[in-house]
């Protein structure tokens, strides 16, 4: 028999991962489930996007291996986008590399920054995947508490009084947070940088969501003076442009550590292909109409979804921000997890539970806004009815 390695046994299957063989059972039944559980974007990206890529894909030279570090006029494009978005300054030559997706960065990161029994500051509740790649490097995680009556925002004072951070290599944020929506202001992300600074913490800012339904200005965490001595930023096209399966992300950060992370990145890939650097350079020449219109079109999903809340007395702020809401089980005895697999027996809707965020997230759900209208129409009646 081949064992697999000790570190297997330390994650589980992704949650979504097996959640969609159930599904898919019950398809196989010929019950119809409407999929309100996963952040898939469903509409369609700026237009000439796709007709920019396809006419990069008949060059010569876009069937051979690209640059590690992406071509030179997807890092410039990424530099003006974050000037223009974020009126932030980052050198194209050695302070980006793009992603195969921002999610892989959370790897590429730890890996070169985590040795096993480093300690990792990660957010409950928060994006599962902080946790499971810090499992597989074998590194320690702290968990750090964020509660609905602190605005989910971290008490770095009380981390700094109460918690030993002896050791703590890491810390993840993520502002607009998923899975709660909650946002950030420029003081306490100077609270964090501060405390980050303090510590000797490299500090990653993970900013997939910052302009969804953001009726703030969108911040980047280099918006807090000095933050590039000790932060990175991760940044994705995969919501702000509907580009989910293109698989486009990007790192940010001070040329040392963009190039460690170059570094271990270019043992695992050749390179992004070439077209969907075109289309992605394409893509971020859509802003404030861009935005705009696909707000429109949220605030259209999210008044339905809060409809179907009200009905069930599930409570949500009105404030939160991205392509999710969140939402309190009040009269709850039952988990969370509980909860959703009895709403997906009773009425065939698949919503996510808050506990897979981590244990604060216990007691409430999350629904996507990435289904069209009438089929969020259609959930609604099922419910109503
Ligand atoms: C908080 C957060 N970070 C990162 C990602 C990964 O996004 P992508 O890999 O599509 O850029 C997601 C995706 O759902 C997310 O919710």
């Amino acid at each position: 028999m081949i064992v697999e390695a000790k570190r297997m046994n330390k994650i589980s299957e992704y949650f979504f991962s097996k959640k969609m063989k159930e599904i898919s059972h019950l398809e196989d039944e010929g019950i119809n489930v409407i999929n309100l559980g996963i952040g898939n974007p469903d509409l369609l990206p700026p237009n000439g996007v796709i007709q920019k890529m396809k006419e990069a894909s008949e060059l010569y030279h876009a069937n051979a291996y690209q640059s590690y570090i992406g071509i030179e006029e997807l890092r410039i494009a990424i530099s003006n986008w974050y000037w223009k978005l974020y009126q932030v300054r980052i050198d194209s030559n050695y302070e980006i590399l793009p992603l195969i997706g921002s999610k892989e960065g959370v790897m590429h990161i730890s890996m070169s920054y985590l040795n096993r029994g480093d300690k990792v500051l990660i957010p409950d509740p928060g994006y599962p995947t902080y946790s499971s790649i810090s499992h597989l490097l074998e590194a320690d995680i702290i968990y750090y508490d964020l509660y609905e009556k602190k605005n989910w925002i971290p008490n770095v004072q009380y981390m700094m009084e109460n918690k030993n951070m002896y050791n703590v290599k890491m810390m993840w944020i993520n502002y607009p947070h998923m899975p709660t929506g909650a946002t950030i202001n420029l003081e306490k992300l100077e609270e964090i940088v501060f405390f980050a600074k303090k510590n000797n913490i490299l500090l990653v800012h993970d900013n997939p969501y910052s302009f969804i339904l953001n009726d703030r200005r969108p911040l980047s965490i280099f918006n807090i003076k000095g933050a590039k001595d000790i932060a990175i930023e991760l940044n994705s096209l995969s919501k702000s442009y509907n580009m989910p399966g293109w698989r486009i992300g990007m790192v940010i950060g001070k040329k040392e550590f963009i190039y460690n992370i170059a570094k271990a990145k270019s043992q695992m890939d050749s390179g992004m292909y070439y077209p969907i650097q075109i289309g992605a350079i394409e893509a971020m020449k859509n802003h404030d109409e861009w935005f705009e219109k696909l707000n429109i079109e949220y605030y259209k999903r999210r008044k339905i979804i809060w409809k179907i809340c009200d009905y069930l007395n599930l409570k949500y702020s009105v404030k939160s921000c991205g392509i999710f809401v969140w939402a309190k089980i009040v009269d709850h005895e039952i988990s969370d997890y509980i909860w959703s697999d009895n709403f997906l027996r009773k009425y065939h809707i698949f919503i996510t539970p808050g506990s897979i965020f981590g244990n604060n997230g216990n007691g409430y759900v999350r629904f996507s806004m990435c289904c069209p209208i009438k089929i969020l129409e259609k959930a609604k009646n099922r419910i109503f009815s």
